[in-house]
Protein backbone atom coordinates (compact mmCIF):
# COMPACT_ATOMS: atom_id res chain seq x y z
CA UNK A 1 0.00 0.00 0.00
CA UNK A 2 1.73 3.36 -0.91
CA UNK A 3 1.66 6.76 1.36
CA UNK A 4 -1.54 8.73 2.64
CA UNK A 5 -2.33 11.62 1.17
CA UNK A 6 -4.83 14.41 0.99
CA UNK A 7 -5.07 16.41 -2.10
CA UNK A 8 -6.78 19.76 -0.26
CA UNK A 9 -8.83 22.07 -3.00
CA UNK A 10 -9.60 25.95 -1.86
CA UNK A 11 -10.96 28.65 -3.23
CA UNK A 12 -13.86 30.37 -4.08
CA UNK A 13 -17.35 28.91 -4.70
CA UNK A 14 -17.39 28.37 -8.20
CA UNK A 15 -13.34 28.60 -8.46
CA UNK A 16 -13.60 24.80 -9.89
CA UNK A 17 -12.89 22.26 -6.48
CA UNK A 18 -15.61 19.74 -7.59
CA UNK A 19 -14.76 19.96 -11.11
CA UNK A 20 -11.09 19.39 -10.84
CA UNK A 21 -11.68 16.90 -8.30
CA UNK A 22 -13.51 14.78 -10.43
CA UNK A 23 -10.27 14.25 -12.90
CA UNK A 24 -8.09 13.94 -10.02
CA UNK A 25 -10.04 11.22 -8.57
CA UNK A 26 -10.17 9.21 -11.72
CA UNK A 27 -6.49 9.22 -12.05
CA UNK A 28 -6.35 7.95 -8.97
CA UNK A 29 -8.20 5.20 -9.64
CA UNK A 30 -7.03 4.39 -12.93
CA UNK A 31 -3.06 3.77 -10.99
CA UNK A 32 -4.99 1.32 -8.81
CA UNK A 33 -5.29 3.09 -5.75
CA UNK A 34 -8.74 3.62 -3.54
CA UNK A 35 -10.17 7.21 -2.91
CA UNK A 36 -12.18 8.59 -0.55
CA UNK A 37 -13.67 12.10 -1.90
CA UNK A 38 -15.02 14.74 0.79
CA UNK A 39 -16.72 17.31 -1.03
CA UNK A 40 -17.62 19.96 1.36
CA UNK A 41 -21.80 20.26 -0.17
CA UNK A 42 -21.67 16.66 0.51
CA UNK A 43 -20.32 16.64 4.17
CA UNK A 44 -22.45 19.34 5.57
CA UNK A 45 -25.59 16.80 4.50
CA UNK A 46 -24.09 14.98 6.99
CA UNK A 47 -21.76 15.19 9.56
CA UNK A 48 -21.84 18.67 9.61
CA UNK A 49 -25.65 18.79 8.95
CA UNK A 50 -27.25 21.66 10.81
CA UNK A 51 -23.60 24.00 10.65
CA UNK A 52 -24.03 27.24 9.34
CA UNK A 53 -21.86 29.60 7.76
CA UNK A 54 -20.20 31.45 10.79
CA UNK A 55 -16.32 31.47 11.22
CA UNK A 56 -17.24 29.24 13.97
CA UNK A 57 -19.51 27.10 11.77
CA UNK A 58 -16.60 27.16 8.59
CA UNK A 59 -14.21 26.18 11.30
CA UNK A 60 -15.78 23.58 13.21
CA UNK A 61 -16.93 22.24 9.20
CA UNK A 62 -13.06 22.41 8.21
CA UNK A 63 -12.25 20.34 11.13
CA UNK A 64 -13.98 17.85 10.68
CA UNK A 65 -13.47 17.34 7.05
CA UNK A 66 -9.20 17.57 8.48
CA UNK A 67 -9.63 15.56 10.77
CA UNK A 68 -11.36 12.35 8.70
CA UNK A 69 -8.91 13.44 6.31
CA UNK A 70 -5.79 12.82 8.41
CA UNK A 71 -7.39 9.08 9.90
CA UNK A 72 -7.66 8.20 5.95
CA UNK A 73 -4.12 9.04 6.12
CA UNK A 74 -3.48 6.62 8.75
CA UNK A 75 -4.43 4.11 7.09
CA UNK A 76 -2.47 5.38 3.78
CA UNK A 77 -6.06 5.77 1.89
CA UNK A 78 -5.95 9.36 -0.11
CA UNK A 79 -8.40 11.53 -0.10
CA UNK A 80 -9.46 14.68 -2.08
CA UNK A 81 -11.22 17.35 0.17
CA UNK A 82 -13.29 19.95 -2.02
CA UNK A 83 -14.27 22.75 0.21
CA UNK A 84 -14.37 26.19 0.41
CA UNK A 85 -11.80 26.33 3.63
CA UNK A 86 -11.49 30.06 3.35
CA UNK A 87 -9.37 30.49 6.84
CA UNK A 88 -5.84 29.88 6.56
CA UNK A 89 -5.17 28.90 10.31
CA UNK A 90 -7.59 25.71 10.12
CA UNK A 91 -6.09 25.08 6.53
CA UNK A 92 -2.96 24.98 8.51
CA UNK A 93 -4.16 22.83 11.47
CA UNK A 94 -5.35 20.47 9.08
CA UNK A 95 -2.65 19.89 7.29
CA UNK A 96 -0.82 19.48 11.08
CA UNK A 97 -3.12 16.66 11.76
CA UNK A 98 -2.97 15.09 8.43
CA UNK A 99 0.51 15.24 8.80
CA UNK A 100 1.07 13.96 12.47
CA UNK A 101 -0.80 10.75 10.67
CA UNK A 102 1.83 10.27 8.45
CA UNK A 103 -0.04 11.73 5.47
CA UNK A 104 1.12 14.28 3.12
CA UNK A 105 -1.36 17.47 2.15
CA UNK A 106 -1.30 18.84 -1.13
CA UNK A 107 -2.82 22.08 -0.88
CA UNK A 108 -4.35 23.23 -4.60
CA UNK A 109 -5.23 26.65 -4.57
CA UNK A 110 -8.50 27.43 -7.15
CA UNK A 111 -7.51 30.94 -8.09
CA UNK A 112 -9.94 32.49 -9.49
CA UNK A 113 -11.18 36.25 -10.18
CA UNK A 114 -14.69 37.35 -9.46
CA UNK A 115 -15.66 38.80 -12.35
CA UNK A 116 -15.71 35.65 -13.81
CA UNK A 117 -16.76 34.01 -10.89
CA UNK A 118 -19.99 36.07 -11.31
CA UNK A 119 -20.31 35.47 -15.03
CA UNK A 120 -20.16 31.46 -13.80
CA UNK A 121 -23.05 32.16 -11.06
CA UNK A 122 -23.14 28.13 -11.40
CA UNK A 123 -24.97 27.53 -8.76
CA UNK A 124 -26.91 31.20 -9.19
CA UNK A 125 -25.84 32.25 -5.42
CA UNK A 126 -22.91 35.40 -6.86
CA UNK A 127 -26.10 37.05 -8.01
CA UNK A 128 -28.14 36.53 -4.31
CA UNK A 129 -25.02 37.46 -2.57
CA UNK A 130 -24.21 40.93 -4.54
CA UNK A 131 -28.18 41.97 -3.77
CA UNK A 132 -27.72 41.22 -0.19
CA UNK A 133 -30.13 38.49 -0.24
CA UNK A 134 -27.46 36.07 1.06
CA UNK A 135 -25.18 36.77 4.16
CA UNK A 136 -22.09 35.73 4.79
CA UNK A 137 -21.08 34.80 0.52
CA UNK A 138 -17.25 34.29 0.84
CA UNK A 139 -15.57 36.63 -1.35
CA UNK A 140 -18.65 38.92 -1.50
CA UNK A 141 -19.46 39.63 2.38
CA UNK A 142 -16.98 37.14 3.87
CA UNK A 143 -13.26 36.82 3.86
CA UNK A 144 -11.45 34.68 1.88
CA UNK A 145 -7.71 33.67 3.00
CA UNK A 146 -5.48 32.52 -0.07
CA UNK A 147 -3.10 29.96 0.67
CA UNK A 148 0.54 31.48 0.85
CA UNK A 149 2.37 28.80 -0.11
CA UNK A 150 0.02 26.02 -1.70
CA UNK A 151 1.50 22.94 -3.62
CA UNK A 152 -0.49 23.74 -7.02
CA UNK A 153 -2.12 26.92 -8.10
CA UNK A 154 -4.96 26.69 -10.94
CA UNK A 155 -5.75 29.46 -12.41
CA UNK A 156 -9.00 28.37 -13.09
CA UNK A 157 -9.97 31.61 -15.91
CA UNK A 158 -6.94 30.60 -17.88
CA UNK A 159 -7.10 27.01 -17.89
CA UNK A 160 -9.33 24.39 -19.06
CA UNK A 161 -10.38 21.89 -16.45
CA UNK A 162 -8.12 19.22 -17.87
CA UNK A 163 -5.25 21.63 -17.44
CA UNK A 164 -5.85 22.57 -14.34
CA UNK A 165 -6.13 18.63 -13.50
CA UNK A 166 -2.97 17.93 -14.88
CA UNK A 167 -1.33 20.19 -12.83
CA UNK A 168 -2.40 18.68 -9.82
CA UNK A 169 -1.78 15.21 -10.83
CA UNK A 170 1.82 15.74 -11.97
CA UNK A 171 2.18 17.38 -8.52
CA UNK A 172 0.76 13.97 -7.38
CA UNK A 173 3.53 12.08 -9.10
CA UNK A 174 6.83 14.72 -8.64
CA UNK A 175 5.96 14.21 -4.70
CA UNK A 176 5.73 10.50 -5.11
CA UNK A 177 2.48 10.36 -3.74
CA UNK A 178 1.73 8.48 -7.56
CA UNK A 179 3.66 5.75 -9.03
CA UNK A 180 3.75 5.14 -12.66
CA UNK A 181 2.29 1.45 -13.29
CA UNK A 182 5.79 -0.74 -12.96
CA UNK A 183 7.26 1.46 -10.24
CA UNK A 184 7.72 -0.81 -6.98
CA UNK A 185 6.19 0.80 -3.75
CA UNK A 186 8.88 -0.65 -1.39
CA UNK A 187 12.47 -1.97 -1.96
CA UNK A 188 12.93 -5.48 -1.79
CA UNK A 189 12.26 -7.02 1.73
CA UNK A 190 15.40 -9.11 2.67
CA UNK A 191 13.42 -12.54 2.25
CA UNK A 192 12.71 -11.52 -1.53
CA UNK A 193 16.60 -10.44 -2.08
CA UNK A 194 17.74 -13.60 -0.79
CA UNK A 195 15.48 -15.15 -3.21
CA UNK A 196 16.51 -12.88 -6.02
CA UNK A 197 20.18 -14.24 -5.21
CA UNK A 198 19.17 -17.58 -4.94
CA UNK A 199 17.71 -17.63 -8.73
CA UNK A 200 20.73 -15.64 -10.13
CA UNK A 201 22.86 -17.80 -8.45
CA UNK A 202 21.11 -20.94 -10.30
CA UNK A 203 21.14 -19.20 -13.39
CA UNK A 204 25.10 -18.47 -13.07
CA UNK A 205 25.13 -14.80 -12.54
CA UNK A 206 26.52 -15.17 -9.42
N1 LIG B 1 -9.75 25.45 -15.17
C1 LIG B 1 -10.93 25.18 -14.60
N2 LIG B 1 -10.98 24.45 -13.50
C2 LIG B 1 -12.15 24.16 -12.89
N3 LIG B 1 -13.34 24.57 -13.33
C3 LIG B 1 -13.37 25.31 -14.46
C4 LIG B 1 -12.17 25.65 -15.14
N4 LIG B 1 -12.49 26.38 -16.19
C5 LIG B 1 -13.84 26.48 -16.19
N5 LIG B 1 -14.38 25.84 -15.14
C6 LIG B 1 -15.82 25.73 -14.84
O1 LIG B 1 -16.07 26.41 -13.60
C7 LIG B 1 -17.10 25.76 -12.86
C8 LIG B 1 -16.57 25.42 -11.47
O2 LIG B 1 -17.61 24.89 -10.68
P1 LIG B 1 -17.38 23.93 -9.44
O3 LIG B 1 -18.71 23.41 -9.06
O4 LIG B 1 -16.30 22.97 -9.74
O5 LIG B 1 -16.86 24.97 -8.36
P2 LIG B 1 -16.57 24.73 -6.80
O6 LIG B 1 -15.28 25.37 -6.53
O7 LIG B 1 -16.70 23.28 -6.49
O8 LIG B 1 -17.72 25.57 -6.11
P3 LIG B 1 -18.46 25.35 -4.69
O9 LIG B 1 -17.54 25.80 -3.61
O10 LIG B 1 -19.67 26.24 -4.78
O11 LIG B 1 -18.83 23.89 -4.58
C9 LIG B 1 -17.51 24.53 -13.64
O12 LIG B 1 -18.66 24.83 -14.38
C10 LIG B 1 -16.31 24.30 -14.57
O13 LIG B 1 -16.67 23.67 -15.78
MG1 LIG C 1 -18.00 22.19 -5.23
Amino acid sequence: MGKGFTVWFTGLSGSGKTAISKFVEKEILKQGREVEVLDGDVVRTHISKGLGFSKEDRDAHISRLGWLASRFSHYGVPVITAAISPYKDIRNNCRQMITSAGGIMVEVYCECDLDTLVKRDVKGLYKKAIAGEIKNFTGVSDPYEAPDNPEVVCYTAKETVEESAQKVIDKLYELGCLKKKGEADEPYSEEEKKEIDKRLEALGYL
